[in-house]
């Protein structure tokens, strides 16, 4: 069963772990938990739900058309130059696209 480690942003908030079912949307097993994320579409146009990766970036289920296009424009309006590495490195994802695959640790954008 794979676990994903959600890492607080925030210094008076603690590092929250827990398990999921393989294959699982990780938007769903977030809210589901209580982490509730901004959301538009739940279909990988918006950019609302992203979140970054911290380790794992392979344990999260490929990224398709759709999700590759709003993340570039995400990376290319909000980050202060243009990281393609961060698109390279699956550093961005959108939790309403990605399945949880195994291990995986991950930061909310507030
Ligand atoms: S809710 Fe719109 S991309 Fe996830």
């Amino acid at each position: 069963m794979p676990t994903v480690l959600v890492r607080s942003s925030l210094s008076n908030e603690a590092d929250r772990q827990f398990d999921v079912s393989e294959g699982k949307i990780l938007f769903d097993e977030l809210e589901n938990l209580g982490f509730i994320l901004p959301h538009g579409c739940l279909a990988g146009s918006c950019g609302s739900c992203r979140i970054i990766v911290i380790k794992g970036a392979q344990n999260l289920s490929l990224l398709g058309a759709v999700e590759t296009d709003t993340v570039e424009s995400i990376v290319k309006n909000y980050c202060e130059t243009n990281r393609s590495d961060l698109v390279a490195n699956k550093s961005i994802r959108l939790s309403c696209r990605a399945k949880v695959l195994g291990d995986v640790t991950i930061s909310i954008l507030k």
